[in-house]
């Protein structure tokens, strides 16, 4: 008989109460790293003319239009409505779905498969975060995934939070998947990846180039046995320790079942 493997679910801390500045500065120069780290992945600006691209957790969709002017096609989801309206507002060229990543949307895009997926600071903002993975592997032939993580080692170990704001979960509830377990289910589902823990991509208190210590709980909060590191606090207690990798799936829409 197989036994499956349960997950660690750790409640960390009370509720984050968020709310992002999309056309502030340091929004603007976050994007503007993450891009161009993504760029210099694929190999260049020229890598993205004509390529189908979708970005999931668009939220005002900067990061999609500042794709499009790469000569991609891009596609924008984003499950907040309000979010999703400032984007179609400022970019009508951009096609563009609401889409709460909290479901099964597997069948959404029909048999798409998308060059390039940009899954970016929205897999911590979902409980079924592993459903929704998952799919996004099935839907791409390339995923450029970024998360805040637990700091661990241990490929079952999950952190979650209640949460609130424009920026934040939709269910009123995020999780944490330590960085291992993120990299058990690439494994286990035949995607090469390489984890990008680069210092170019720091940026405010969002920070890729940590090193574990298996602190578990994420930057800035103190868990119930484990003191948050000082070097890792933020003034507004949250952002930091995240990772960035980006992901190879040499069979999309073909994903395997869970064993
Ligand atoms: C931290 S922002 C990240 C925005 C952008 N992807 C980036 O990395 O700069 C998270 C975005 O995910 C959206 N979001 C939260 N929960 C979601 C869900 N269940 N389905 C789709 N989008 C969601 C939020 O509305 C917000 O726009």
């Amino acid at each position: 008989m197989k036994t499956k493997k349960i997950i660690k679910r750790h409640e960390i801390a009370g509720t984050f109460r968020g709310c992002a500045n999309f056309t502030g500065p340091l929004y603007e120069r976050w994007r503007r790293a993450r891009i161009a780290k993504l760029t210099q992945i694929v190999g260049g600006t020229g890598w993205f003319e004509n390529k189908t691209v979708l970005e999931l957790g668009a939220a005002r969709g900067h990061i999609g239009n500042d794709i499009s002017k790469l000569g991609a096609n891009v596609v924008i989801a984003e499950g907040r409505e309000e979010n999703l309206r400032a984007a179609t507002t400022k970019y009508p060229h951009l096609e563009s779905y609401i889409l709460n990543q909290e479901t099964n949307w597997e069948e959404f895009f029909g048999d798409r498969v998308f060059d390039l997926i940009i899954h970016w600071g929205v897999l911590y903002h979902l409980e079924n975060w592993e459903q929704d993975l998952k799919i996004a592997l099935n839907c791409g032939r390339k995923i450029c995934l970024e998360s805040e993580v637990m700091d661990s080692d241990n490929p079952y170990l999950v952190g979650v939070r209640a949460e609130v704001g424009n920026d934040q979960s939709i269910s009123g509830w995020g999780s944490y998947p330590s960085w291992a377990t993120i990299e058990r289910i690439l494994s286990e589902n035949d995607c090469d990846f390489t984890r990008y823990d680069d210092a170019d991509l720091n940026c405010g208190p969002y920070i890729y180039d940590w090193e574990g210590v298996n602190q578990g709980f994420f930057a800035g909060m103190a868990g119930p046995n484990l003191p948050a590191r000082a070097d890792r606090l933020h003034a507004n207690g949250s952002g930091g320790q995240r990772r960035f990798w980006m992901i190879e799936n040499f069979h999309p829409r073909n994903i395997k079942e869970e064993k």
